[in-house]
């Protein structure tokens, strides 16, 4: 089968498109013939190397989210059959043979269900995204109906689908993004008021736009920007979780302090297997009810993995990037 593989650690250019054996699952395992892989930031970490949470073996096949059809079951798996349209969000799976490639294998607790209302390209913007968002929103700040959240980076994969399961709980939500199309997908996405973080002070509005009544939950996709600034209009014992950090910044704890204020750290990497399982389940759930929508950005060709690795970090946001692997 054809995939991208990569025999060093590197740059862009150590993906390379090439032949490989078709894997094989054993005992509950399954296999999954993909449509579309999803392209996350954290593969370019760890395409370069010494990336603190997964360090993989070489030569690696990247990819831990995709969607498509099993095509073959390992014994013992019964939840899942031949045929099914599957997302896979393999990131925790103890095998998971990269998604960057025509045919993945994992662990069948991985694979869920995709309602035919949800394309493939839509599926494969779920995996990491979409645990990330949910782990963040529920089991990092305990968001609660009502409350109001800032999204601060609401255009990217992760943001839109924060955005969205946060209005499904009957959250107020704000979001931001650096272009107008950004905007956009961010109202699409439920958001009810959208602001723009390329214009000069534009969170001066944010008082005023929320009747005063200040922001309770602030999911921080880029803190080592934000993060000091986030604490101005962060209300008394608010939560601000960090998603996203490129960088580090001089900080003044006391601000901590004048509101009791939480920083949460998330990674996905972290998530216990129960939180973990029971995210998806839950993500299962509100893609079959019509409480998530993914919204797919560029689709870019498996055999241009490298291209999309210099895009996810150079360009600007607008919707979920994923790699086509097979015309569905
Ligand atoms: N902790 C975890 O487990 C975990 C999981 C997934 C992702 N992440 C991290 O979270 C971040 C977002 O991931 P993603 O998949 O959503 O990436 P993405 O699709 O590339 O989106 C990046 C987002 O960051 C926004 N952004 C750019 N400048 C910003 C600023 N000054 N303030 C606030 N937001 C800004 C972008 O907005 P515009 O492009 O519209 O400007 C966009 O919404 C990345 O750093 C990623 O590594 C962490």
């Amino acid at each position: 089968m054809k995939a991208i593989q990569m025999s060093s650690f590197g740059g862009a250019e150590v993906l390379k498109y090439v032949d490989v054996e078709e894997p094989v699952p054993n005992e509950n395992e399954v296999r999954v013939k993909l449509y579309y892989a999803g392209v996350n930031p954290a593969e370019t970490y760890i395409r370069q190397g010494g990336y603190a949470f997964f360090e993989p073996e070489l030569p690696y096949i990247p990819g831990f989210d995709g969607a498509g059809i099993v095509d073959a079951i390992g014994p013992g798996v019964t939840r899942l059959k031949p045929g099914d349209r599957v997302f896979v969000a393999s990131t925790l799976a103890r095998r998971k043979t990269g998604t960057y490639a025509e045919k993945v294998v994992c662990d069948v607790d991985a694979v869920y269900l995709l309602p035919e209302s949800i394309s493939f390209e839509q599926g494969a913007a779920l995996g990491i995204p979409a645990t990330a968002a949910y782990r963040a929103l529920f089991h990092r700040a305990r968001i609660k109906p009502g409350e109001t959240v800032l999204i601060h980076g609401a255009s990217g994969g992760v943001g839109l689908l924060a955005v969205q399961l946060a209005k499904y709980i009957g959250a107020n939500v704000i979001g931001t993004a650096g272009t107008e199309e950004g905007i956009e997908l961010v109202k699409q996405s439920g958001a009810d008021i959208v602001l723009n973080h390329s214009v000069a002070n534009y969170l001066d509005t944010l008082p005023s736009l929320t009747h005063f009544k200040g922001i309770d939950v602030i999911l921080e996709m880029l803190a080592n920007v934000n993060l000091e600034q986030d604490f101005t209009y962060l209300n008394k014992f608010g939560r601000i979780v960090v998603v996203g950090n490129r960088g580090s910044l001089d900080f003044n704890p006391r601000l901590t302090m004048a509101k009791e204020a939480d920083i949460l750290g998330m990674a996905v990497w972290n998530a216990p297997v129960h939180e973990y399982n029971e995210s998806l389940v839950a993500i299962e759930a509100a893609l079959k009810n019509g409480g998530l929508k993914p919204i797919v950005g560029k689709i870019i060709p498996l055999k241009e993995a490298s291209r999309a690795h210099i895009e996810i970090i150079e360009s600007k946001a607008k919707g979920k990037m994923v790699l086509e692997i097979t015309k569905s």
